[in-house]
Protein backbone atom coordinates (compact mmCIF):
# COMPACT_ATOMS: atom_id res chain seq x y z
CA UNK A 1 0.00 0.00 0.00
CA UNK A 2 1.27 3.39 -0.81
CA UNK A 3 0.83 5.53 2.66
CA UNK A 4 2.34 8.70 0.85
CA UNK A 5 -1.24 8.75 -0.63
CA UNK A 6 -1.32 12.40 -1.87
CA UNK A 7 -3.88 13.69 -4.14
CA UNK A 8 -1.92 15.36 -6.67
CA UNK A 9 -4.44 14.81 -9.52
CA UNK A 10 -4.73 19.21 -9.60
CA UNK A 11 -0.96 18.81 -10.87
CA UNK A 12 -2.45 16.76 -13.92
CA UNK A 13 -5.23 18.79 -14.42
CA UNK A 14 -2.90 22.22 -14.26
CA UNK A 15 -1.35 20.92 -17.37
CA UNK A 16 -3.70 22.01 -19.60
CA UNK A 17 -7.29 23.88 -19.37
CA UNK A 18 -8.81 21.23 -20.62
CA UNK A 19 -8.63 17.46 -20.52
CA UNK A 20 -9.50 15.91 -24.05
CA UNK A 21 -11.37 13.23 -23.77
CA UNK A 22 -11.07 10.43 -26.18
CA UNK A 23 -12.83 6.75 -27.28
CA UNK A 24 -10.54 5.53 -29.39
CA UNK A 25 -11.45 2.70 -31.59
CA UNK A 26 -8.02 1.37 -33.49
CA UNK A 27 -4.93 1.39 -31.20
CA UNK A 28 -2.56 2.23 -33.97
CA UNK A 29 -4.63 5.75 -34.18
CA UNK A 30 -3.71 6.72 -30.47
CA UNK A 31 -0.18 7.74 -30.99
CA UNK A 32 -0.15 10.05 -33.71
CA UNK A 33 -3.73 11.23 -32.19
CA UNK A 34 -1.60 12.14 -28.83
CA UNK A 35 0.92 13.67 -30.65
CA UNK A 36 -1.49 16.04 -32.33
CA UNK A 37 -2.92 17.03 -29.60
CA UNK A 38 0.20 17.86 -27.59
CA UNK A 39 1.56 19.95 -30.34
CA UNK A 40 -1.40 22.04 -30.10
CA UNK A 41 -1.06 22.21 -26.85
CA UNK A 42 -3.25 19.79 -25.19
CA UNK A 43 -1.45 17.76 -22.76
CA UNK A 44 -4.01 15.65 -20.87
CA UNK A 45 -5.79 13.02 -22.42
CA UNK A 46 -8.04 10.84 -20.73
CA UNK A 47 -8.85 7.68 -23.09
CA UNK A 48 -12.02 6.13 -22.20
CA UNK A 49 -13.04 2.33 -21.18
CA UNK A 50 -15.37 1.86 -23.32
CA UNK A 51 -13.61 0.32 -26.30
CA UNK A 52 -11.22 -2.98 -26.60
CA UNK A 53 -8.37 -0.81 -28.14
CA UNK A 54 -8.50 1.15 -24.95
CA UNK A 55 -5.80 -0.17 -23.03
CA UNK A 56 -3.10 -0.14 -26.21
CA UNK A 57 -3.95 3.23 -26.23
CA UNK A 58 -3.09 4.08 -23.00
CA UNK A 59 -0.34 1.40 -23.36
CA UNK A 60 1.25 3.24 -26.97
CA UNK A 61 0.82 6.95 -25.61
CA UNK A 62 2.48 6.56 -22.29
CA UNK A 63 5.40 4.68 -24.29
CA UNK A 64 5.46 6.84 -27.52
CA UNK A 65 4.36 10.24 -27.02
CA UNK A 66 6.22 12.92 -25.26
CA UNK A 67 4.75 15.43 -23.63
CA UNK A 68 1.50 13.39 -23.22
CA UNK A 69 -0.13 13.13 -20.44
CA UNK A 70 -2.70 10.02 -20.72
CA UNK A 71 -5.26 8.96 -18.19
CA UNK A 72 -7.63 6.10 -18.22
CA UNK A 73 -11.11 7.39 -18.37
CA UNK A 74 -14.84 5.27 -17.56
CA UNK A 75 -12.74 3.02 -14.74
CA UNK A 76 -15.26 1.76 -12.98
CA UNK A 77 -13.75 -0.72 -10.83
CA UNK A 78 -10.00 -1.22 -8.95
CA UNK A 79 -9.01 -3.75 -11.19
CA UNK A 80 -9.86 -2.29 -14.14
CA UNK A 81 -7.84 1.12 -12.50
CA UNK A 82 -4.74 -1.19 -11.66
CA UNK A 83 -4.31 -2.82 -15.71
CA UNK A 84 -4.72 1.35 -16.68
CA UNK A 85 -1.69 1.91 -14.16
CA UNK A 86 -0.26 -0.91 -15.78
CA UNK A 87 -0.51 0.18 -19.13
CA UNK A 88 1.00 3.52 -18.53
CA UNK A 89 -1.72 5.53 -17.40
CA UNK A 90 -0.44 8.09 -15.07
CA UNK A 91 -4.00 9.05 -13.78
CA UNK A 92 -7.58 7.34 -13.54
CA UNK A 93 -11.13 9.00 -13.48
CA UNK A 94 -14.17 7.31 -13.50
CA UNK A 95 -17.79 8.85 -14.19
CA UNK A 96 -18.81 8.20 -10.23
CA UNK A 97 -17.17 6.58 -7.49
CA UNK A 98 -17.65 3.96 -5.48
CA UNK A 99 -16.17 3.09 -1.76
CA UNK A 100 -13.90 -0.19 -3.83
CA UNK A 101 -12.62 2.93 -5.66
CA UNK A 102 -11.74 5.45 -3.20
CA UNK A 103 -9.64 3.25 -1.40
CA UNK A 104 -8.17 1.75 -4.75
CA UNK A 105 -7.34 5.39 -5.67
CA UNK A 106 -5.61 5.92 -2.67
CA UNK A 107 -3.52 2.77 -3.10
CA UNK A 108 -2.50 3.43 -6.52
CA UNK A 109 0.55 4.85 -8.11
CA UNK A 110 -1.08 7.43 -10.06
CA UNK A 111 -3.63 10.23 -9.02
CA UNK A 112 -7.56 9.33 -9.15
CA UNK A 113 -9.92 11.73 -9.85
CA UNK A 114 -13.04 10.41 -8.44
CA UNK A 115 -16.53 11.91 -10.24
CA UNK A 116 -19.72 13.36 -7.97
CA UNK A 117 -23.15 14.70 -9.01
CA UNK A 118 -24.20 15.42 -5.78
CA UNK A 119 -22.95 16.75 -2.35
CA UNK A 120 -23.60 13.44 -0.31
CA UNK A 121 -20.89 11.99 -2.92
CA UNK A 122 -19.02 14.82 -2.45
CA UNK A 123 -18.93 14.58 1.30
CA UNK A 124 -17.95 10.90 1.33
CA UNK A 125 -15.37 11.64 -1.78
CA UNK A 126 -13.99 14.71 0.49
CA UNK A 127 -14.11 12.07 3.99
CA UNK A 128 -11.95 9.62 2.12
CA UNK A 129 -9.42 12.34 1.79
CA UNK A 130 -9.77 13.86 -2.21
CA UNK A 131 -9.93 17.71 -2.84
CA UNK A 132 -10.83 17.20 -6.49
CA UNK A 133 -13.31 16.07 -8.21
CA UNK A 134 -15.21 15.20 -11.84
CA UNK A 135 -18.44 16.81 -11.65
CA UNK A 136 -20.01 14.39 -14.05
CA UNK A 137 -22.91 14.92 -16.33
CA UNK A 138 -22.07 18.68 -15.36
CA UNK A 139 -24.53 19.99 -18.05
CA UNK A 140 -27.06 18.01 -16.43
CA UNK A 141 -26.56 18.82 -13.51
CA UNK A 142 -26.77 22.47 -13.97
CA UNK A 143 -23.47 23.37 -15.41
CA UNK A 144 -22.26 26.50 -14.01
CA UNK A 145 -24.71 27.00 -10.99
CA UNK A 146 -24.58 23.45 -9.92
CA UNK A 147 -20.75 24.53 -9.38
CA UNK A 148 -21.47 27.73 -7.76
CA UNK A 149 -24.30 26.06 -5.43
CA UNK A 150 -20.79 23.17 -4.35
CA UNK A 151 -18.69 26.38 -3.51
CA UNK A 152 -20.53 27.30 -0.74
CA UNK A 153 -20.34 24.61 1.87
CA UNK A 154 -17.62 22.98 0.04
CA UNK A 155 -15.25 25.96 -0.60
CA UNK A 156 -12.19 24.09 -1.00
CA UNK A 157 -13.42 21.38 -3.50
CA UNK A 158 -12.06 21.67 -6.77
CA UNK A 159 -13.57 20.18 -9.76
CA UNK A 160 -13.27 19.32 -13.69
CA UNK A 161 -16.81 19.82 -14.86
CA UNK A 162 -17.17 17.13 -17.94
CA UNK A 163 -20.46 16.53 -19.92
CA UNK A 164 -21.93 18.67 -22.33
CA UNK A 165 -19.25 21.02 -22.17
CA UNK A 166 -18.29 23.08 -24.87
CA UNK A 167 -14.83 25.12 -26.59
CA UNK A 168 -17.83 27.95 -26.31
CA UNK A 169 -18.97 27.40 -22.86
CA UNK A 170 -15.74 26.50 -21.22
CA UNK A 171 -14.55 30.02 -20.33
CA UNK A 172 -17.78 30.53 -18.64
CA UNK A 173 -16.58 27.34 -16.62
CA UNK A 174 -13.00 27.80 -16.01
CA UNK A 175 -14.33 31.58 -14.79
CA UNK A 176 -15.22 29.86 -11.67
CA UNK A 177 -12.75 29.95 -8.46
CA UNK A 178 -13.39 25.68 -8.07
CA UNK A 179 -12.62 25.17 -11.59
CA UNK A 180 -9.55 23.47 -12.54
CA UNK A 181 -10.50 22.60 -15.96
CA UNK A 182 -12.64 21.33 -18.20
CA UNK A 183 -13.44 18.05 -19.72
CA UNK A 184 -14.35 17.42 -23.49
CA UNK A 185 -14.42 14.99 -26.25
CA UNK A 186 -14.90 17.96 -28.85
CA UNK A 187 -10.95 17.29 -29.38
CA UNK A 188 -11.57 14.17 -30.07
CA UNK A 189 -13.91 14.17 -33.19
CA UNK A 190 -14.08 10.44 -34.42
CA UNK A 191 -14.55 11.03 -37.62
CA UNK A 192 -11.17 13.36 -37.65
CA UNK A 193 -9.28 10.53 -35.67
CA UNK A 194 -10.61 7.83 -38.50
CA UNK A 195 -10.00 10.22 -41.03
CA UNK A 196 -6.18 10.16 -39.49
CA UNK A 197 -6.76 14.31 -39.70
CA UNK A 198 -3.80 15.02 -37.51
CA UNK A 199 -2.96 18.71 -38.64
CA UNK A 200 -6.80 19.65 -38.13
CA UNK A 201 -6.89 18.01 -34.40
CA UNK A 202 -3.54 19.88 -33.97
CA UNK A 203 -5.11 23.27 -35.38
CA UNK A 204 -8.16 22.04 -33.08
CA UNK A 205 -6.23 21.81 -30.09
CA UNK A 206 -4.74 25.34 -30.41
CA UNK A 207 -7.74 27.41 -31.24
CA UNK A 208 -9.11 25.42 -28.26
CA UNK A 209 -5.71 26.28 -25.83
CA UNK A 210 -5.62 30.09 -27.31
CA UNK A 211 -9.21 30.51 -26.78
CA UNK A 212 -9.16 29.30 -23.12
CA UNK A 213 -5.92 30.59 -21.89
CA UNK A 214 -6.05 34.21 -20.81
CA UNK A 215 -4.14 36.96 -22.09
C1 LIG B 1 -17.06 11.64 -20.27
O1 LIG B 1 -17.00 10.45 -20.22
O2 LIG B 1 -16.38 12.34 -19.52
C2 LIG B 1 -18.03 12.27 -21.18
O3 LIG B 1 -18.58 11.32 -22.03
C3 LIG B 1 -17.49 13.40 -21.98
O4 LIG B 1 -18.56 14.22 -22.22
P1 LIG B 1 -18.73 15.02 -23.60
O5 LIG B 1 -18.70 13.99 -24.71
O6 LIG B 1 -20.10 15.67 -23.49
O7 LIG B 1 -17.61 16.01 -23.70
Amino acid sequence: MNTGFVNTIEDILSASPVMAVATISRAEDAAPFAAALARGGVRSIEVTLRTPAAMEAIRRIAGEVEGALVGAGTVLTPDQMKAALAAGARFTVSPGATPALLQAGREGSAPYLPAVATASELMAGLEAGYGTFKAFPATVLGGEAWLKAMHGPFAEARFCPTGGVTLESAPRFLALPNVACVGGSWLAPPDRIAAHDWAGIEALARRTVEALTPP
